[in-house]
């Protein structure tokens, strides 16, 4: 249970979700976690021994104000973990361009900001670690495969799938010890999810949407937040020395098919 003792990460939307399952996985690990959020994250901060900071992904300075408060806090950075993200489900016709450049603003510049200032600060100590330090990005099987009512989304997590690849092959190519990999949750039970089928519910009244979601992968059920921390903790820590650039896929099976 101390494969991440001495270590600092950040985690984005840490609040709650996904984002507050892989804090608390870290934590568990030894890690120290900075819980950032634009929402209220001091409950999930508190219940780990980490530290929140207020932290809107899509503002370079409120990136630059967070790794700050990170090195203030607990000594450094080692573990990025990109995981704040937003998710809508609209027809093409439907989507205003508004609104598709606001899924693009918090999914991908968010981390491409996080990759542009947290790599250098991950790559001071990354020498300390076998495999150097680690960030981790939150795609989704929808940036694998495309699905309808999801262009904006499947177009950020797309963009995701491959920033990580490109930011790996500069870190490894340039002697950097950062490691960069990117994880694809299938379709996990969390508020997102609960907000989107209510969504769906509200506009055309059909209510078995979280049974159809399950449905979609071959394992015959949702993915759990623990699911998603434990590949989150395996990528950060030295057990995966010899991962980066590499996608892992979390999805019940459901792009096996
Ligand atoms: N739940 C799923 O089925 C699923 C599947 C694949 C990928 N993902 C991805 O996993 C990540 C987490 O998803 P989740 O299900 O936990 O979502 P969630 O909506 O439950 O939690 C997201 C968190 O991100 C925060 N956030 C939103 N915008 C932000 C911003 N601009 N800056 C900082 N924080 C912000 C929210 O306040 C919230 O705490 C997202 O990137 C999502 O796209 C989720």
């Amino acid at each position: 249970m101390d494969e991440l003792a001495g270590r600092v990460a950040l985690v984005t939307g840490g609040a709650r979700g996904l984002g507050a399952a892989a804090a608390k996985a870290l934590a568990a690990e030894g890690a120290k976690v900075v819980v950032s959020d634009v929402a209220d994250g001091n409950e999930t901060a508190a219940a780990i021994g980490g530290a929140y900071v207020k932290h809107d992904v899509a503002s370079e300075e409120q990136w630059i104000a967070a790794i700050a408060f990170a090195k203030e806090r607990f000594g450094g950075l080692d573990i990025l973990v990109n995981n704040a993200g937003i998710f809508w489900m609209k027809p093409i016709a439907l989507e205003t361009l508004e609104a598709f450049r606001r899924m693009q603003q918090v999914n991908v510049e968010g981390v491409f900001l996080g990759l542009k200032h947290a790599i250098p600060a991950i790559a001071e100590r990354g020498a300390k670690w076998d495999g150097g330090g680690s960030i981790i990005n939150l795609s989704s099987v929808a940036g694998i495969i495309g699905s309808p009512m999801t262009l904006a989304y499947n177009a950020s997590k797309g963009a995701v799938r491959l920033m990580t690849k490109s930011a790996a092959l500069e870190c490894a190519r340039a002697g950097q010890k950062v490691r960069v990999n990117s994880v694809h949750p299938g379709i996990i039970e969390t508020q997102m999810m609960t907000d989107a089928a209510e969504a769906i519910a509200g506009a055309s009244g059909v209510n078995d949407t979280m049974e159809r979601f399950a449905s979609f992968h071959p394992m015959g059920r949702l993915g759990r937040d623990i699911d998603i921390a434990n590949a989150v903790a395996f990528l950060a820590s030295s057990k995966a020395a010899f991962m980066t650039g590499s996608e892992l896929v979390v999805d019940g099976g459901m792009t096996a098919a």
